[in-house]
């Protein structure tokens, strides 16, 4: 009992779990999510699963926020999409910087937890595959109000203060395209690092073809128009 006479001991919340902050993030549920030590094949089966684990929630989270982004804009709200705009970014740094962990693991010790992973690959994360749907509807999102605002990009970029939250969607559009290449490179380097880049994932495909999506983007329109006003400057110098 508190000093205000408060019983803060007793959970509130429906559910079994005994305080209401374990009802409440289901630790139950999700602490369950992982292999126990009697099923592992190796003891660093814990981390790489923690890994993959919290990389699709970020993700699922990033993809989460593009989509209301996406939808905001498509309402008119470019000022709400802007800033919405901003969290699925620092999803995307988190996915990558989990990746270093990755590399604790031994690449011999490894071997042993890619026997148990089937044919699992990462090309069939969730959290990826719906984010690489959400990325190109937002693009659409994006090219449909600007056209609506009678604005080309070179117009955008170069008249920016009069359509600044249109042109932070644009900034956190190309940002987005930087982490994910920044994800991707990443993810290739620990891949050679822990498998060898001579070889052929689980699913098949070779690592060197990691190496070829690294110059994958979701927005080449914002990366041409840089050329275009480069290309204006020097014309009007
Ligand atoms: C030791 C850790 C890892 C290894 C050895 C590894 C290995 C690979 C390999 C070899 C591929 C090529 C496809 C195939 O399997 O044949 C691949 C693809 C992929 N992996 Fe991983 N991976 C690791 C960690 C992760 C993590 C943490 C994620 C996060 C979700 C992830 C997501 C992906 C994705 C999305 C692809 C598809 C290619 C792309 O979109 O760039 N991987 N991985």
């Amino acid at each position: 009992m508190s000093a205000t006479g408060e019983d803060y001991d007793t959970p509130i919340l429906p559910g079994d779990a005994p305080s209401d902050y374990e009802r409440y993030i289901r630790t139950d549920e999700l602490l369950a999510l992982q292999k126990g030590p009697e099923e592992w094949v190796h003891r660093d089966e814990l981390l790489f699963q923690v890994v993959h684990q919290s990389s699709e929630l970020w993700l699922k989270l990033a993809t989460s926020d593009v989509e209301e982004a996406t939808r905001l804009l498509e309402e008119g709200d470019v000022e709400e999409a802007a800033r919405q705009l901003r969290r699925p970014l620092r999803c995307l740094r988190y996915a990558t910087d989990q990746l270093d962990m990755l590399e604790e693991l031994s690449p011999w010790e490894y071997q042993e937890i890619r026997k148990v992973l089937g044919h699992g690959s990462g090309f069939d994360s969730p959290g990826w595959r719906t984010l690489r749907v959400a990325l190109p509807r937002l693009g659409q999102a994006f090219h449909a109000r600007r056209r609506k605002e009678g604005l080309s990009l070179v117009d955008l970029y170069v008249g920016r203060r009069d359509n600044d939250a249109l042109f932070r969607v644009a900034e956190s559009m190309i940002e987005a395209d930087e982490w994910c290449q920044a994800w991707r490179v990443r993810h290739y380097r620990v891949v050679a690092r822990v498998i060898g880049d001579g070889v052929v994932g689980t699913q098949g495909t070779p690592v060197e073809v990691l190496g070829r999506l690294v110059q994958t983007v979701f927005f080449p329109d914002l990366w041409e128009v840089r050329n275009e006003l480069t290309a204006r400057s020097k014309a009007e110098a």
